[in-house]
């Protein structure tokens, strides 16, 4: 007997992320760019940023993105924050969220209730050079005077910027290097490297055990 319906074979629904940022915005745009290729399958349900005005949530606001804007230093605590924020990602039912650019200290509450599952970019080869902000890392590169720096991906724990390391991009310091050229250098490793490790997080690729992560061939994975 032959198949007369013309069902179409269902394509699974990506799975929901969030996307935390506090500026410009340029790694949450690369993002987006990353899923309209097809090199992310996931799909951007919300934006917080930790700051009402920003580029970042405009870029959201054009990608048709939820946005929430949740300041800490509105609230009474750090934990009272995030409880909201808690909230607001699994009103969202994200699987996964990244830090792209993310100012505020996270509270431990948003970690415990995504564990592994939150990544943070950060513009150094991390454990050199951590904590701080753009372009705080990259002007201590330099004044340090190293030949390489990078960036990081990692996964959030409690400890800032002390997570297990997901991926590196290396780049070369120059002579002539200012914060602007390097910082420059640096983020166009970071719009490559958030996106893939992103990836591999949602894809199941991602195996972390006693603070260390490795990845599984792309063949092992569920998809
Ligand atoms: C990036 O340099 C990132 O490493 C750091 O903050 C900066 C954010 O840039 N955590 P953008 O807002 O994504 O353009």
């Amino acid at each position: 007997m032959s198949d007369t319906s013309d069902e179409q074979p269902k394509i699974p629904k990506p799975p929901e992320i969030a996307v935390l940022v506090s500026g410009r915005g340029s790694n949450l745009d690369a993002i987006f760019r990353a899923i309209e290729r097809g090199e992310l399958h996931a799909h951007v349900s919300l934006v917080i940023s930790s700051r009402s005005v920003a580029p970042a949530l405009e870029i959201a606001r054009q990608r048709g993105a939820e946005t929430r804007v949740i300041a800490p230093k509105l609230f009474a605590s750090r934990a009272e924050a995030g409880a909201v924020i808690v909230a607001a990602l699994q009103d969202a039912e994200v699987e996964a969220v990244a830090l792209a650019g993310y100012k505020p200290i996270l509270d431990a509450s948003v970690v415990a209730a995504f564990p592994n599952r939150i990544l943070n970019v950060h513009p150094s080869l991390l454990p050199a050079f951590a904590g701080g902000m753009a372009p705080k890392p990259q002007a201590d590169a330099l004044a340090a005077g190293v030949k390489i720096s990078g960036c990081t991906v990692h996964i959030v724990t409690a400890d800032v910027d002390a997570g297990p390391i997901v991926a590196q991009a290396a780049v070369p310091v120059l002579d002539d290097d200012t914060v602007e050229s390097l910082l420059a250098r640096i983020l166009a490793g970071e719009h490559r490297l958030l996106p893939l490790a992103l990836e591999w997080l949602l894809s199941g690729r991602l195996r972390i055990e006693n603070g260390h992560t490795w990845l599984a061939a792309a063949s092992a994975t569920q998809r």
